[in-house]
């Protein structure tokens, strides 16, 4: 089929700009291996390029395919993501490759429909794979994919609305080159990370500035419309650094919530209640600065509280202090920084080290 006049006035600036001007040394660029790509679009999910990297590399040495990463534990999953944020991703990267192996036979599925019946991989991530792997004439529509195209097509409609966002999708749609989806994919999000940035998109370097309507009325920055706005939340807690000779106590967190099945320290609901549990405990207690951890829904402040038993401890004194705990064990600090622990929690035990 040949291109329609949309798709000249879009896609084929947009290609012939990706090969000039796009990015094309990032190392998930060079294979169109889907557990490669699928990886480093997980990862980039949430993460920028310039983090992710490091990450990717280590994360593929150490599971270099999807039957390696299936046969892991998830604590050594955690282990190499701890760091990135947003675990979710990491416990459904590795349900993802366990069912990549149990239904599929280790081999992803090859277009973005049967990507999709995946874990962690929703619509516009199964295009992104199957646009880079396979060719396939999928849209993306991720956060700076809606701002390009809202931007580009003036879609002053509120994406907070379900039957809004399906219309951008179809939009997104039509737009859609015939040939070369790989460059077009990469050039759209080339475009939305490096030019048509949300507070002060670079117009002038644009390959489709003559084009697009939101520049033409000079409305860039009204688009995208998304009403709803995040309700933030907040919350505090303490945490005991529970210290005996070099070894700390650590403790599993839960299967839900925040840092879920990561590793972590007992967790009281205030210091108050913290101070209370830990005052008849033998050692030095020392409050160390609280510190304010942002997630997405929740501004999170902790109180850490370290507490240094002495090495003449009994048994059973140390038994009668544990038992009160969350289950968990001693580790040493080499270990337990080895293990899939949340970020703020490896600063601080790295802080602590003098
Ligand atoms: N963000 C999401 N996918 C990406 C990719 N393939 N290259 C650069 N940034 C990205």
């Amino acid at each position: 089929m040949s291109a329609t006049p949309t798709q000249d006035r879009f896609a084929t600036p947009l290609i012939a700009w990706q090969a000039t001007h796009g990015r094309h040394d990032l190392p998930w660029q060079r294979t169109t291996d889907p557990y490669r790509v699928w990886l480093s679009e997980v990862m980039l999910q949430q993460t920028q390029v310039s983090t992710v990297l490091a990450y990717y590399e280590r994360f593929l040495q150490r599971f270099p395919d999807v039957k390696a990463l299936a046969a892991a534990t998830q604590d050594d999953v955690l282990a190499l993501w701890s760091g990135l944020g947003y675990y979710s991703r990491a416990r459904n990267l590795h349900a993802c490759a366990k069912a990549v192996v149990a239904l599929h036979g280790g081999e992803f599925p090859k277009t973005a429909e049967g990507l999709a019946t995946l874990p962690g991989i929703g619509r516009s991530t199964a295009s992104a794979i199957a646009s880079f792997c396979f060719g396939e004439r999928v849209a993306i529509l991720d956060g700076n994919v809606k701002r390009v195209l809202t931007r580009f097509l003036a879609f002053d409609k509120d994406l907070a609305v379900p039957r809004h966002e399906r219309e951008l999708w179809d939009a997104a749609t039509a737009l859609l080159p015939y040939t070369d989806m790989p460059a077009y994919t990469q050039g759209i999000m080339d475009l939305g990370a490096t030019v048509c940035l949300a507070r002060s998109p670079q117009c002038l370097l644009c390959p489709v500035q003559a084009d697009c309507a939101a520049r033409r009325a000079g409305t860039q920055d009204r688009f995208p419309v998304k009403t709803r706005k995040l309700k933030r939340g907040r919350r505090e807690n303490a945490w005991l650094w529970l210290g005996k000779g070099d070894e700390l106590w650590l403790c599993p967190r839960p299967d839900t919530g925040v840092w879920a099945g990561l590793w972590s320290l007992p967790e009281f609901d205030s210091p108050e209640a913290l101070s209370a549990a830990a005052r008849d405990w033998p050692g030095e207690h020392t409050a160390l600065p609280s510190f304010t951890h942002v997630l997405t829904h929740l501004d999170w402040t902790l109180h850490p509280l370290r507490v240094a038993l002495p090495n003449t401890l009994s048994k059973k004194s140390l038994d009668a202090i544990t038992s009160a705990l969350p289950a968990g064990g001693w580790y040493g600090l080499d270990e337990a920084l080895a293990m899939g622990l949340p970020a703020p929690l490896r600063k601080l035990l790295k802080s602590g080290v003098t």
